[in-house]
């Protein structure tokens, strides 16, 4: 149990200024605790307790101090199914959560705050409680006994898995102000003690904003129609802080080992710093991508296509992206083209066909991987497993060939005489 001897004794000025210019400590809109009183709005008091009892009687919720002196157990790893949080698996997760007794906070997922969505969840802990989540007990692990571990020497067994991306004492409201949304609300596991993302941006990167409204606002203010980088925390940065290539075995309760990811490297992902193809290098993207196409590497971040917290589609998929809402649920690797198409032609962008069908950049486009007039269609799509034909042509799933750090590799399964690979994501 870590113990906080003398916490409240703490000189004052150590605390002041990051803390109060906190959401937590804000004296306006901070913490307050319910059935505590004598307190100001945002006094640590609301989260730490040195005593069960406060003035003879207990506020809620019952119990504690925990360690940290928290008003309950910072982080319960066996208690619950993954994605069925409970209130009492996680000590945020007491205000954080909708309805909750002891201060309910209200909280979107990033498809609506930044991205134009509407419709979603309402708070952090039902964000979590979906189809795709970052499993709260796996980032534990990771924190404590995996390669985490020497990255955050500061993270305890009693630590809390949010805190490896949130420092309480210091994160603030991102979403509030719109017109400049750096007011950071993350804070890197290797540097804890500080916020990222006010200074650091994807303005360093060669990244184009993608809509909020397709041809019209961008993320992430939602109400400029002109390209800001500047705006955007450096979402790169940050999520590969984990995942990078020096962490090679990070524990997923759904995924098995996560795939390392090469991202800011030339010779790594397309869609981080690996170029793109042709000569000129050729694209058959759609808006904004079509236009501001002037050099030959877009470099995307990561809450492009990914939510933080959880989402109805696999894998943190938004279900948001660059303007428009996917037109399916993605329940498969095998069927990502309800992403893809958000920002690529499918044939119905590219020559009027069907939409989520795929014939056009793999075969007609100038620099289709697969042109045409190909040999017998059936040595590629000989695919037996399940039936989706789309295009009078069974569907080579996408997943064979679609994922971070991929090539087409998977080709020589059908065609032997394949010796070059390209990347393919
Ligand atoms: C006692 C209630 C309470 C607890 C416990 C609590 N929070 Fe908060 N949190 C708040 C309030 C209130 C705000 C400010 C809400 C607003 O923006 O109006 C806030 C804001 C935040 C923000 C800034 C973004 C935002 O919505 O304003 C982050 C990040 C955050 N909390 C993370 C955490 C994490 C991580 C934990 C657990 C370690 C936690 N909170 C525990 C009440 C709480
Ligand atoms: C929103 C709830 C919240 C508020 C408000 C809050 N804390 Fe904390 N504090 C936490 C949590 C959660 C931890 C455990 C950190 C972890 O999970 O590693 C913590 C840990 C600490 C620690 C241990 C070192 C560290 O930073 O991890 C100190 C010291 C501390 N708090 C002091 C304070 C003081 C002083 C205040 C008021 C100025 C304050 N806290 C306000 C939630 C809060
Ligand atoms: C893997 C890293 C990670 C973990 C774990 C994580 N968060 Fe976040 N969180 C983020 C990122 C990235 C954002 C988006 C930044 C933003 O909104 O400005 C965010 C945003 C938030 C926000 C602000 C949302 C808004 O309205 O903009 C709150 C509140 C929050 N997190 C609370 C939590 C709580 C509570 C937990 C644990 C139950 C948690 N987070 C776990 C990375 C994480
Ligand atoms: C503190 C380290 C850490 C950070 C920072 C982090 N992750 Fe993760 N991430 C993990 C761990 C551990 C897992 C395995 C648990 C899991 O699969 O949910 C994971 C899993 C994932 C998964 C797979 C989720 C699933 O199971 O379907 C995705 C997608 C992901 N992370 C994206 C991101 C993005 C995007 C960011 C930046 C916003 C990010 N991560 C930041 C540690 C981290
Ligand atoms: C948020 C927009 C966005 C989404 C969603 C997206 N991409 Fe991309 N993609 C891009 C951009 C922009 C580039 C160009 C990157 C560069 O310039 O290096 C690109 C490049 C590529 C390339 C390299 C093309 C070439 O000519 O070398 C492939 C392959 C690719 N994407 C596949 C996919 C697949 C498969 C999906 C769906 C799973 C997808 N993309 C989803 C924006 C996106
Ligand atoms: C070298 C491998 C290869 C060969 C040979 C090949 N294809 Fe394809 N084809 C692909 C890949 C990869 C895709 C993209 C995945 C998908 O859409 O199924 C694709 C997609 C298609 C699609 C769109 C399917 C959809 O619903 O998205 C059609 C239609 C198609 N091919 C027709 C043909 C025809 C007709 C032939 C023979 C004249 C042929 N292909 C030969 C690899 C091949
Ligand atoms: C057999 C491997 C294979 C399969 C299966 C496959 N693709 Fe591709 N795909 C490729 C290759 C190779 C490229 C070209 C990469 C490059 O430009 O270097 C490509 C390119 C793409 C691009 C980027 C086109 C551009 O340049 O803008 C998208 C989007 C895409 N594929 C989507 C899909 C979707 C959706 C599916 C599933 C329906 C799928 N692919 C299945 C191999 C495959
Ligand atoms: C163009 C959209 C796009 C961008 C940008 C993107 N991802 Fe992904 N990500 C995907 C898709 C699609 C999948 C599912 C296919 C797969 O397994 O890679 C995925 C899967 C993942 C997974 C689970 C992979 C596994 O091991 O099974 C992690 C972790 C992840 N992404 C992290 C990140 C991080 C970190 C970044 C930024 C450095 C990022 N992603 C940027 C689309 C994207």
């Amino acid at each position: 149990m870590v113990a906080l001897a003398g916490l409240f004794l703490l000189p004052a000025p150590l605390w002041a200024g990051d803390y109060l210019n906190s959401a937590h400590g804000s004296n306006s809109y901070g913490v307050k605790r319910s059935g505590m009183t004598g307190y100001a709005r945002g006094n640590c008091a609301h989260c730490h307790e040195m005593h069960a009892s406060i003035a003879g009687s207990e506020p809620l919720p019952p119990g504690g101090p925990s360690p940290y002196t928290l008003f309950a157990t910072n982080f319960n790893s066996g208690t619950s199914l993954p994605g069925s949080y409970d209130v009492a698996d996680n000590f945020c997760f007491y205000c954080h959560s909708v309805g909750a007794s002891v201060q309910p906070v209200t909280n979107e997922d990033y498809s609506e705050t930044f991205g134009g969505a509407s419709g979603g969840v309402q708070a952090i802990r039902e964000a979590f409680n979906q189809t795709s989540y970052h499993d709260l007990a796996d980032i534990q692990t990771f924190m404590t006994t995996g390669d985490g571990a020497a990255m955050a020497p500061w993270y305890s067994a009693d630590s809390n898995p949010c805190n490896a991306c949130h420092n309480p004492h210091l994160a603030k409201r991102n979403y509030e102000d719109f017109l400049t949304p750096l007011s950071s609300a993350i804070s890197k596991p290797r540097d804890h003690f500080a916020l990222w993302g006010e200074s650091e941006t994807m303005a360093s990167d060669s990244y184009e904003p993608p809509y909020s409204t397709y041809g019209g606002n961008r993320e992430p203010d939602g109400i400029s129609p002109v390209a800001d980088s500047a705006k955007t925390p450096d979402y790169v940065g940050f999520c590969t802080d984990c995942h990078n290539v020096s962490n090679t075995s990070i524990p997923s309760t759904t995924l098995g080992t996560l795939r390392e990811i090469d991202w800011l490297s030339i010779g790594g992902e397309k869609h981080g710093g690996g170029a793109r193809d042709g000569t000129p290098p050729n694209l058959d993207a759609r808006a904004p991508y079509a236009t501001a196409i002037a050099n030959g590497n877009f470099v995307l971040s990561c809450l492009d296509c990914h939510e933080p917290h959880g989402s109805p589609n696999i894998m943190l998929l938004r279900r948001r992206v660059n303007g428009s809402a996917l037109n399916a649920t993605i329940t498969s690797i095998n069927a990502m083209g309800a992403l893809c198409r958000q920002c690529h032609k499918d044939d119905a962008a590219a020559v009027g066909g069907s939409a989520d069908q795929w014939r056009y950049v793999h075969h007609d486009s100038s620099d289709a991987p697969y042109p045409g007039p190909p040999v017998s269609c059936s040595r590629c799509h000989n695919i037996t497993y399940g039936t989706p034909i789309q295009g009078g042509k069974p569907r080579i799933y996408c997943g064979l060939c679609h994922f971070h750090g991929s090539d087409d590799s998977w080709m020589n399964v059908v065609d032997s005489g394949l010796t070059t690979y390209r990347k393919t994501f």
